[in-house]
C-alpha cells in the first residue's frame, strides 16, 4: 500500500494509515542499523539531492546516512558557496539540479512554504527537512517512532511541548501527528511564546510546567530559537530557566518517570540541565539514532511506492 502523496511536505492532514505506515516501515530499517553491514539496495541506481538553504547538523547528516544506506545516490546541495549568492532563484535552482537527473529532492528552507512552492515546479519527489517556522514533518515522524519505541504506544500517552511554540516548526509536526494518532498533547510555555487559537488544534495550554508535570509521559523540550530572536519574548534566560527549565528536581515533583526529549540543538543548561540531558529518561540520542531510520522509510517509500 503506497503512501497517499508523492511528496513529503507536512503532518497537517497527513492521514492516519500514512503515519502508521512510515512508523512500521521504519521498524525493519531501524533493524538494518544494528547489523555489522548497515547497507541495502532498494534505492540503487536513485539519486537524491539534499537542498539545504539554512544551517543543520542532524537533519543533513541522517538524511545523507539514510540515503547512503539506501544505496542511493546523493548530491549535497549548501546555499552559501551556490550561485544563489549570484541571484539565482530557488525554482532555478532546483531546476538545474533536477535536469541532472535527479529523482528526489530533500529541502531546507527558512522560508515557510518553499517546499510546497517547490513541489509545483519540480517533478521530482519533494521531502520537507524544515520549512521556516511551518513544519519539520520527518522530525515529527521521528519523534513519534521514539515515543511508541519507548512506551509501546502512542495513542493516550501524554506529551507536553515545553517552550518557544511560537516559533517551533518540530511543535507543529508534533501537534498534528501526534492528535492524529489518539495522542493526548498540551504546550507550556510563556503566553508570548503560544500562538493565539493553539487550543483549536486539540491541546491544552498551560504556562506553568508544575500545573502540568505530574500528568505527561513525554516532555518534549524546544529549543529557544535565538537566531528567530526568541530572546526578545522573555525577560532573560535565566528567568525562562527558572520558570521552565526541565531540572532534576522540577521532574522529582512529577511523582513518575517521564520520558526527556529534545530535538536538538540544546542550549544545555537553559531549556534543561546538563543531568537530565543525559539522564537515564532521556531519549535525546535514540531520537537521532532513530532519525536516520524514519528517514530511509520515507525515502523507500516515496521513492518505490512498496514496503519492504
Ligand atoms: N533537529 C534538527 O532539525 O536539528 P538540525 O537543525 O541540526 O538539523
Amino acid at each position: 500500500m503506497p503512501l497517499k502523496s508523492r511528496h513529503l511536505l507536512g503532518l497537517q492532514g497527513m492521514p492516519r494509515e500514512d503515519v502508521e505506515l512510515i512508523l512500521e516501515t521504519a521498524v525493519s530499517f531501524r533493524e538494518v542499523l544494528d547489523r555489522p553491514i548497515k547497507k541495502v539496495p532498494p534505492l540503487q541506481g536513485k539519486t537524491i539531492a539534499n537542498m539545504f538553504f539554512e544551517n543543520s547538523t542532524r537533519t543533513r547528516l541522517s538524511f545523507e546516512l539514510a540515503e547512503r544506506r539506501l544505496s542511493a545516490d546523493e548530491l549535497g546541495f549548501q546555499a552559501g558557496g551556490s550561485s544563489v549568492s549570484k541571484g539565482e532563484s530557488l525554482k532555478d535552482t532546483a531546476r538545474n539540479i533536477e535536469a541532472m537527473k535527479v529523482d528526489m529532492v530533500v529541502m531546507r528552507h527558512w522560508a515557510a512554504g518553499a517546499p510546497h512552492y517547490l513541489a509545483d515546479v519540480i517533478d521530482a519527489n519533494v521531502i520537507n527537512a524544515g520549512d521556516g517556522a511551518h513544519e519539520h514533518p520527518t522530525q515529527g515522524l521521528l519523534d513519534l517512532f521514539t515515543m511508541q519505541e519507548k512506551h509501546g504506544r502512542i495513542a493516550g500517552l501524554h506529551v507536553c511541548l515545553v517552550g518557544d511554540i511560537l516559533h517551533s516548526r518540530v511543535a507543529r509536526s508534533n501537534i498534528y501527528a501526534l492528535t492524529t494518532m489518539g495522542a493526548e498533547v498540551s504546550v507550556c510555555g510563556p503566553a508570548t511564546m503560544i500562538p493565539r487559537g493553539i487550543d483549536r488544534l486539540g491541546v491544552s495550554v498551560f504556562h506553568h510546567l508544575d500545573d502540568v508535570i505530574d500528568r505527561v509521559d513525554v516532555l518534549n523540550v524546544l529549543r529557544i530559537q535565538l537566531e528567530r530572536d526568541a530572546g526578545r519574548f522573555f525577560p532573560s534566560l535565566r528567568e525562562y530557566r527558572q520558570s521552565y527549565g526541565i531540572t532534576r528536581a522540577r521532574l522529582e515533583k512529577a511523582g513518575k518517570p517521564v520520558t526527556i526529549m529534545h530535538p536538538g540543538p540544546i542550549n544545555r543548561d537553559v531549556e534543561l540541565s546538563a543531568d537530565v540531558a543525559d539522564g537515564e529518561h532521556s531519549v535525546i540520542l535514540q531520537q537521532v539514532l532513530n532519525g536516520v531510520a524514519v528517514r530511509m522509510a520515507i525515502l523507500y517509500l516515496l521513492a518505490t511506492g512498496n514496503q519492504p
